[in-house]
């Protein structure tokens, strides 16, 4: 923080060159570099403040996606930055640790821009000491996962045809081709995102190993569960802790699942421990106490068609729900055609049940994005937060970023 309390973080919207593939360099957008974006930290608490400025030739945002703030700091489509302009929000971090991240937002645009490469994390940090691997770039990584498709002239291929939209065959991880890591540690943390447009993957190791899924998009599990694979769909974060054995190689791998829109079979990273590792955090049987649900005093349905919700398309000028601050809601999400994801703004909920069954334990946590897959019905307990504004919107979406494109999204406001 400088002086005043205040943390500031200088953000630049900018073009830039990045090799995906041996000796190919593209064309390609950044934050601060020419793909991707730094990873931001602050601390429950913190006063934060960013200056983003936009030197791309077209407008665009930076939303905060996880992060719990005032409408008009939010980053949606409505707080739109100009080419050469800087926009400014500034808020007080208070919510618990979690892996939340940020993209832009432009209206029918956020797909390609996403896709060029602007995306970073936003690490939050409290003061609850769990005793989990915490080093960053040690033996906590960020893992960003990303599908690329080129066309013949080399460049980034941006063609979102399909029911889908962009689904790449090259995987790159935090920007990068052919990923490894060093491990230097008994355990290791992974941070992952899947920050692609459309792709679902399901993740595990080569070997088939245990692993433990400790936290998801909102924060931390109540407890590590133990699982050999995870899914994992636009938009959301799942936190692991690994275990790993003197000298050993492993890969962690996306398998060929069972979702209509194609995990594909792929190496995500190469793992490499070190002769010796050092000891590190093991894995505390408790890790969080989260608070059951409160009681929901409102049931609200959105029916998720191809492109829309209960039958509209995104309206920049409707607000289509307006919920009273602090209220806890039952969302219902029906979707009555191919699988599709929902993520809502501003707030944290708990996924109740997937067509009436209680969903998977690692999944039990404080979430903001889930996937719901082809005609299933999911149900969500959402709390909202308590900054009001009756004029400013917050979004609620497919995060199919072709989806959300063309309108399958809306809009409320907490008063
Ligand atoms: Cu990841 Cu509406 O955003
Ligand atoms: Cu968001
Ligand atoms: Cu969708």
């Amino acid at each position: 923080p400088g002086p005043d309390g205040v943390k500031r973080f200088p953000l630049r919207l900018q073009e830039g060159r990045a090799e995906m593939r041996p000796g190919k360099p593209v064309g390609t957008w950044g934050i601060n570099g020419d793909y991707l974006g730094p990873t931001l930290r602050a601390k429950r608490g913190d006063r934060v403040a960013m200056n983003v400025t936009n030197t791309l030739g077209e407008a665009s945002t930076l939303h905060w996606h996880g992060m719990r703030l005032p409408a008009k700091m939010d980053g949606g489509p409505h707080q739109m930055i100009n080419p050469g302009d800087t926009w400014s929000p500034e808020w007080t971090v208070d919510q618990p640790a979690a892996t939340t991240w940020y993209h832009p937002h432009p209206h029918g645009q956020t797909a390609r821009h996403v896709y060029r490469g602007l995306a970073g994390m936003f690490l939050i940090d409290d003061d609850k000491d769990v005793a989990l691997p915490r080093t960053y770039g040690t033996d906590d990584i960020p893992l960003v996962i990303q599908d690329k498709k080129f066309k013949d002239d080399g460049e980034l291929n941006d063609n979102t045809g399909g029911t889908f939209g962009i689904l790449g065959d090259h995987i790159l991880v935090n920007g990068t081709y052919g990923p490894y890591f060093q491990v230097t540690t008994t355990n290791a943390r992974f941070r992952v995102l899947n920050g692609s447009n459309a792709r679902v993957y399901d993740i595990g190791f080569a070997d088939d190993r245990t692993f433990h899924v400790v936290g998801g998009d909102g924060g931390l599990l109540e407890k590590p569960v133990p699982v050999r694979r995870f899914q994992i769909s636009p938009g959301e974060r799942v936190e692991i802790v690994a275990g790993f054995q003197p000298g050993e190689q492993v890969l962690l791998k996306s398998f060929d699942g069972d979702s209509d829109i194609g995990s594909g079979d792929f190496d995500l990273i190469k793992f490499t421990a070190a002769e010796r590792l050092k000891p590190s955090a093991g894995l505390p049987g408790r890790l969080a106490d989260l608070a059951p649900p409160a009681k929901p005093t409102k049931t609200r349905t959105f029916r998720l068609g191809g492109s829309n919700i209960n039958s509209r398309n995104m309206d920049m000028t409707r607000i289509d729900e307006v919920v009273a601050a602090g209220a806890s809601e039952i969302w219902e999400l029906d979707n009555v055609t191919y699988s599709h994801n929902f993520h809502i703004h501003e707030v944290v909920f708990r996924v109740l049940d997937i067509d009436g069954e209680q969903p998977p334990e690692h999944l039990r946590g404080p979430k903001d994005t889930v996937f719901v897959p082809s005609g299933t019905k999911v149900r969500l307990a959402v709390e909202f937060g308590r900054h009001t504004d009756p004029k400013t919107p917050y979004m609620y979406h497919c995060h199919i970023l072709k989806h959300e494109d063309q309108g399958m999204m809306g809009q409320f406001v907490i008063v």
